[in-house]
């Protein structure tokens, strides 16, 4: 028998705490959750990780419904990244997120100029992270506290216009014969940049 993830219907007296969820507690829950959300109701939980969330925000390019973006949603949720910026169109691939889309905030910008203009709004320095010409090491480079990171496409990278909008472009190095990594892996290696920082204090 595959062994199941999560727990099985509580059993014993029902805890009393309104943030456990009555149908969760009946039966069982196998949610993508970490075991302290277990049986919690999913409001209550996104109210207590937004009492936690870091101040970086993680943003990413939607022109053409590229697969990576529900694994930056993902990896934004598991470094509890502020809120998620989708860039272009408002329908999105959800398939890689794994459900993680509904316990982030998930913000949309009809384009690069429009993000720029929010993060500017909030003195949000916004930085590009691709392998463009001009580009500056992720590796020496001081991630800001607060930030707003900006992923391209499969193919295409940065559009033009996110890499004009944008202060700085970080890439991340490379050793093979690729031109890149995909969007998914970069959004991750950077986050965890982020972590290393401004989590465990680690400077480049
Ligand atoms: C598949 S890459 C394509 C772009 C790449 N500039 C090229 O010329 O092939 C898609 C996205 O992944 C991220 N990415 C991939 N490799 C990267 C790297 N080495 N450094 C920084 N970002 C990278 C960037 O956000 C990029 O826009």
């Amino acid at each position: 028998m595959p062994r199941e993830v999560g727990v099985g219907p509580f059993e014993g007296q029902w805890p009393s705490d309104p943030r456990l969820d009555p149908a969760l507690l009946a039966g069982g829950d196998r949610r993508n959750v970490v075991d302290a959300y277990r049986y919690w109701r999913m409001d209550a939980i996104v109210e207590d990780l937004d009492t936690r969330r870091h101040p970086f925000h993680v943003a990413i390019e939607n022109f053409s419904h590229d697969l990576n973006i529900g694994s930056v949603v993902r990896t934004a949720n598991a470094f509890l990244a502020s809120e998620v910026h989708i860039v272009g169109r408002r329908r999105w691939n959800r398939r890689g997120a794994m459900v993680t889309d509904r316990y982030q905030h998930v913000r949309h910008h009809e384009d690069a100029q429009a993000l720029a203009a929010w993060s500017k709004d909030r003195g949000l320095p916004l930085l590009g992270i691709d392998n463009l010409p001009g580009s500056v090491p992720l590796e020496t480079t001081d991630l800001p506290m607060a930030c707003v990171l900006l992923f391209g496409q499969e193919g295409v990278g940065l559009s033009d216009d996110a890499r004009d909008a944008c202060s700085k472009v970080l890439s991340i190095a490379q050793y093979g014969s690729t031109r890149s990594i995909n969007a998914g892996a970069a959004a991750a290696i950077a986050m965890h940049a982020w972590v290393r920082r401004h989590e465990f204090g680690q400077l480049p």
